[in-house]
C-alpha cells in the first residue's frame, strides 16, 4: 500500500524563503525521495492570495510526491495533523524598532503558533524555527506547547554551519566534503561561535591548518556576519541558502547524521543553562537530536560560547519580563 502522505506546514509561505523552500519540499528533498507530502501554507490574510499563487505553481509542477496543498490564514487548520512545521514567517526588525518591540511582535506570532501546534499537530511533530530571532522565537513557541516534548522545538543554525564549511573549504582549497565535525555554538546572531578546534580536515584539526589571526579576525566574523553581508549585497536577506539549510536540518533530523549543528533545548551540556535553545554539535539517531558529548573546550572557545549563550539568556529574560513565556 502507498505510504500515507506526511503533512508539512510552512508559515510565511508567500515570502522569499517560502518560495525557495516549497518546491524542494514537494520534490522530495525534505523527507526523502519516497515520502509523499501534503503541504499546508500558512500566511497572514493580506498574503494568502500570493501564497495561493505559489500553490498554483506547485500544482503546475505535477510533483509525483505532492498529494495536496492547502493555503490558509488559520493556524489551527494549518497545523492540524502536521508532522513537520517550518516556522519561517516572522516580524522583521524595522527602522527605529527596539529589541523589546521586536520580541513583543514576534511573541504575538510564535506564542499563538506554538499553541496551535500544541492543540492540533500530529504526535510526531517536529518544529524548525527559521524566522528571526530564531532561537528565542523557538523558545516562545515551545513554551506555548506544553503537551509537545520540548526537544521537538528547534531553531536553525544550519545555514551558519554551511557558511562555515564553505569559508573553510575556500581557505584550505579543499572540497567541503573533506571537512568533518564543524560546529556552530550559541545563538543565530552575530555572537554565534563557529568552532574550528573540533572541525577536521583530512583527519586533522582545522584550527591547526589555518593561522590564528585568520581564524579570529576573518573566519569567525565572516561566518557570524554573513547574513548582514548578504542583506547588504542583495538588498534582501538570504532566501535560497536559508531554504537549503532548512531542508538539510529536517532531512538529517529525520534520516540521521553523525555530526552537524542545530539549535536545540539545552540539557545543561557544556555549561549552557538548561532550557535555552542554543546551537550545539549534534548527531541525529532514531529521529532524535543528541548533543555530542565529551569535547574539550579551551579558553578561546569558552569565552565565545559563553558570550553567545549570555545573549540567549538575556533574550530569555526579556521575553519573560514581557510576559511572552
Ligand atoms: P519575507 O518577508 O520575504 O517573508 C516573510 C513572510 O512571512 C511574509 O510573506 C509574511 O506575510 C509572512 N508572515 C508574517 N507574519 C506571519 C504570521 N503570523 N503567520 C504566517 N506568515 C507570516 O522574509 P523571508 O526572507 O522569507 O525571511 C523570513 C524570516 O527568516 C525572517 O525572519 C528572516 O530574518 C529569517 N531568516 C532566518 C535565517 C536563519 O538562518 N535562521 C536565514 C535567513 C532568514
Ligand atoms: C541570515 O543569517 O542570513 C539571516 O538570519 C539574516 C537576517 O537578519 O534575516
Amino acid at each position: 500500500m502507498a505510504q500515507t502522505p506526511v503533512k508539512v506546514t510552512v508559515t510565511g509561505a508567500a515570502g522569499q524563503i517560502g518560495y525557495a523552500l516549497l518546491f524542494r519540499i514537494a520534490s522530495g528533498q525534505l523527507l526523502g525521495a519516497d515520502v509523499p507530502v501534503k503541504l499546508s501554507l500558512l500566511e497572514i490574510p493580506q498574503a494568502v492570495k500570493a501564497a495561493a499563487g505559489t500553490a498554483m505553481e506547485l500544482d503546475d509542477c505535477a510533483f509525483p510526491l505532492l498529494s495536496g496543498i492547502e493555503v490558509t490564514d488559520d493556524a489551527n487548520k494549518a497545523f492540524d495533523g502536521a508532522s513537520v512545521a517550518l516556522l519561517v514567517g516572522a516580524r522583521p526588525r524595522t527602522a527605529g524598532m527596539e529589541r523589546g518591540d521586536l520580541l513583543q511582535a514576534n511573541g504575538g506570532i510564535f506564542g499563538p503558533q506554538g499553541k496551535a501546534i500544541n492543540d492540533n499537530a500530529a504526535d510526531d511533530i517536529r518544529v524548525l524555527v527559521v524566522g528571526n530571532p530564531a532561537n528565542t522565537n523557538a523558545l516562545i513557541a515551545q513554551q506555548h506547547a506544553p503537551d509537545v516534548p520540548a526537544e521537538r522545538f528547534t531553531a536553525m543554525t544550519r545555514l551558519d554551519h554551511n557558511r562555515a564549511l564553505s569559508q573553510l573549504a575556500a581557505k584550505l582549497q579543499v572540497p567541503v566534503t573533506e571537512i568533518k565535525k564543524m560546529t556552530i555554538w550559541g545563538n543565530h546572531s552575530a555572537t554565534q561561535y563557529p568552532d574550528l578546534f573540533h572541525a577536521e580536515v583530512g583527519g586533522k584539526i582545522a584550527a591547526e591548518q589555518v593561522d590564528e589571526a585568520w581564524l579570529r579576525d576573518t573566519f569567525i566574523p565572516t561566518v557570524a556576519k554573513r547574513g548582514a553581508a548578504i542583506i547588504e549585497a542583495r538588498g534582501a536577506s538570504s532566501a535560497a541558502s536559508a531554504a537549503n539549510a532548512a531542508i538539510d536540518h529536517v532531512f538529517d533530523w529525520v534520516n540521521g547524521t553523525e555530526w552537524t549543528s542545530a539549535a536545540i533545548p539545552s540539557d545543561g551540556s557544556y555549561g549552557v543553562p538548561e532550557g535555552i535553545i542554543s546551537s550545539f554539535p549534534v548527531a541525529s539517531r532514531d529521529g532524535k537530536w543528541e548533543i555530542i558529548q565529551g569535547l574539550e573546550i579551551d579558553a578561546f572557545s569558552r569565552e565565545r560560547i559563553d558570550a553567545s549563550v549570555r545573549e540567549l539568556e538575556e533574550e530569555r529574560t526579556a521575553v519573560r519580563e514581557l510576559g511572552l513565556i
